[in-house]
């Protein structure tokens, strides 16, 4: 099978989150288990890539689109297949982020060249030679092109069939109408029963509803989306497509997230032989300027937003401390969040560190050297995190919620069992339970070791997560899409 897979970020090239370590591991998965993959994302300026150069394509400009270029590059993880049009991706900053004075028509195209593109590629009409069978599209920047290949079904019965992947529904990539033309969605996609969503488009939507399949990162999170509460909006259109709404738990890089091979931190380790994790809660402290402390090192990494209840850890915190626990946190996003974070730092110098930015090093140190990562999110899709941090023997605090609920086990009251402190809800009094366990199993040091063992050996391996997307695409193709949300 022939699977293009097309993605806005791409680690370690570009990652501003989860999706970049999905969109690194999940096509070198599956191409493991026999598939042609190509990965198509935008050639951002100031880019740097390894790997070799196999050729540069034209893709000539058409309708509203300019023309670009596609550069083949192989690299260890597989084919990317990266999409230059300067006048597009010229910007060096995150992938969202728009040039300043941008119109929405030129915002809405940076997306839209690239689902194009991914049309292109799966049709006959592919400037490769080489058409995929099956386009696999993620979040909304990947949204239009199950509805290009819609529109161009009725001409090209030979073009791919599409699946999209919902990684966080939270975000939709909605635009002004008045954008319709200048990403080619014909006027008979723009009702409600298309791409239109509360009188303008949404690049989300589209894919909704013209994909062949849709999955989400999780079992839990594929039943939550399809109420209001996680719905955001798009739970009824989910509904009328719940016969081909499925949930995949996301893998995690085993090559990349191991403590026993890890090139970020100072001291390997696994679960048959965890002394050395301490060198690292050591490193960890030096770097961090933290003083030494009888509590447990509570550990931090992700985008400071309303999702990650970051504020409830702000506000538990002070309870945490004063029992002897230190804090670090890295993350960007919600400058209120942050200016919250530094405050606490600068109120508790030796015992609270925040570092504000993006540091893939110090995301590895932090998930190997602090002794509890917290995770409280409000809505979680699937989560990383919180996989890394249980293969590091770093047992997490979590919501019971998405992908949290489904990877983290709670610990019983005897801590004989589980593996994560899990929160019924995401409420304060839930976080400052959560921490109160925490801080109680803490002082039983043999119980606390066995609870890390279990922790570390579970496997979180992408095998597990390549074959059933291996076997949905070989039902897609067979027009036999039948997938009842399951969990
Ligand atoms: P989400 O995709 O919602 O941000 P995930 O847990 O799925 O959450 O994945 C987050 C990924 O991004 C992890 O690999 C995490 O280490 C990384 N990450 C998030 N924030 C930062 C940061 N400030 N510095 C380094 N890595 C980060
Ligand atoms: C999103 C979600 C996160 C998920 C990641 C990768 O960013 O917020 O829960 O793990 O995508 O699928």
């Amino acid at each position: 099978m022939k699977i293009l897979f097309v993605t806005p970020e791409c680690a370690p090239l570009v990652k501003t989150g989860g999706l970049g370590d999905v969109s690194a591991a999940l096509p070198a998965a599956l191409a493991s288990l026999g598939c042609d993959v190509m990965t198509l994302m935008p050639a951002y300026a100031g880019m740097q890539v390894h790997g070799v150069l196999e050729r540069t394509v034209d893709v000539p400009p058409q309708g509203p689109w300019p023309a670009a270029q596609l550069l083949q590059v192989r690299r260890s993880g597989g084919v990317l297949l990266l999409l230059s049009c300067p006048a597009l991706y010229s910007r060096a900053t995150t992938p969202y982020a728009h040039p300043a004075g941008a119109s929405p028509h030129v915002q809405a195209q940076q997306f839209g060249l690239l689902a194009h593109a991914a049309a292109l590629l799966g049709s006959a009409a592919s400037p490769l030679g080489w058409q995929a069978d099956i386009v696999h599209a993620n979040d909304w920047p990947g949204g239009l092109a199950p509805l290009y290949l819609h529109q161009r079904r009725e001409a090209d019965a030979s073009c791919a069939r599409s699946v999209i992947t919902i990684h966080n529904l939270a975000f939709q990539g909605v635009f002004p109408m008045d954008v319709a033309d200048a990403v080619d969605v014909l006027p008979p996609h723009r009702s409600m029963h298309g791409a239109e969503f509360w009188g303008r488009i949404s690049m989300l939507k589209a894919g909704l509803q013209y994909a062949d399949a849709i999955t989400t990162v999780s079992p839990t999170y594929a039943r939550e989306i399809l109420e209001p509460a996680h719905g955001c909006g798009l739970e009824g259109v989910l509904h009328e497509r719940r016969g081909q709404l499925l949930g995949i738990l996301n893998g995690i890089d085993t090559q990349v997230w191991n403590p026993s091979t890890d090139p970020f931190i100072v001291a390997h380790y696994s679960a048959d032989h965890l002394t050395p994790k301490a060198l690292n809660k050591a490193a960890l402290r030096e770097r961090c300027g933290l003083q030494s402390a009888p509590g447990p090192l509570l550990g931090l990494v992700g985008r400071l937003t309303e999702q990650k209840g970051v504020d409830l850890v702000l506000a538990g915190a002070e309870g945490c401390l004063s029992r002897g626990a230190q804090l670090v946190v890295l993350g960007q996003g919600d400058a209120a969040l942050e200016q919250a974070l530094a405050a606490l730092a600068a109120a508790h110098p030796g015992q609270v560190h925040c570092t504000a930015g993006f540091d893939e090093g110090l995301a590895h140190q932090i998930e190997a050297g602090a002794d509890c990562f917290l995770m409280p999110s409000r809505f979680e899709p699937c989560g990383l995190n919180q996989m890394y941090s249980q293969t590091y023997g770093t047992p997490p605090v979590v919501t019971r919620t998405g992908g949290l609920a489904d990877t983290v086990q709670d610990v019983n009251a005897r801590l004989t069992v589980g593996t994560g402190f899990v929160m019924p809800q995401a409420t304060q009094q839930d976080f400052d339970a959560a921490m109160d366990r925490v801080l109680t199993a803490w002082r039983k040091p043999l119980q606390w070791a066995a609870l890390q063992k279990r922790c570390m050996v579970q496997d979180f391996g992408w095998m597990h997560a390549a074959q059933p997307y291996v076997r949905l695409y070989a039902d897609v193709l067979a027009g036999q899409c039948r997938a009842p949300v399951r969990g």
